[in-house]
């Protein structure tokens, strides 16, 4: 919604890396264990994905997904990303575990996905809290951090997430 309503390259590391895996890789291996596992990849790793992304994108305005999840994810940004962009702020959709299990359940009727399953979604919930949860806060310190209460329909997040964009 917001790559339409206003034309930014949408950057998921997510997707990145699962499309780095599904390509056969000598990377893939060791990326699919880390995806099912909910461990955060090497950030070399991610940070390269991203910087080809950036590099091959007709449009210069990006929607980072899913990325910094860790400090080792901040500091390898911070040493080849970061003076290149400047960073408007950090979109937080907060969202209870509960309520979030149960919405990935429903996507994993569908998606595919190897982590969409209750053992991996236990573990990735688990770095979250361990690990990123500590980067929300680094940017909540620079009062980069735009909350947005994500328990309500997609309309209504998505009316909340529109006003940061206008
Ligand atoms: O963001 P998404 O749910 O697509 O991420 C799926 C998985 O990809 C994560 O649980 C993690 O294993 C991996 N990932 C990562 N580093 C990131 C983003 C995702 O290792 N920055
Ligand atoms: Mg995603």
């Amino acid at each position: 919604k917001i790559v339409k309503k206003y034309g930014y390259t949408h950057l998921s590391a997510g997707d990145l890396l699962r499309e780095e895996r599904n390509s056969g890789s000598k990377l893939a291996e060791m990326i699919n264990t880390y995806i099912a596992e909910g461990k955060i990849v090497p950030a070399e790793v991610t940070v390269g994905l991203l910087l080809k992304a950036m590099d091959a994108a007709s449009t210069k305005k990006f929607l980072v997904d899913g990325f910094p999840r860790n400090m080792e994810n901040l500091q390898c940004w911070e040493k080849d990303v970061s003076q290149f962009v400047n960073i408007k702020f950090l979109l937080f959709l907060e969202c209870p575990e509960d309520i979030m299990l149960k919405r990935l359940l429903k996507r994993g009727e569908t998606s595919g996905r190897n982590d969409d399953n209750v053992e991996s979604i236990k573990k990735r919930f688990k770095t979250y809290r361990d690990s990123t949860m500590p980067i929300i806060n680094h940017f909540r310190n620079m009062g980069k951090v735009r909350e947005i209460d994500s328990t309500r329909s997609e309309e209504e997040v998505f009316a909340d997430v529109s006003k940061l964009f206008e």
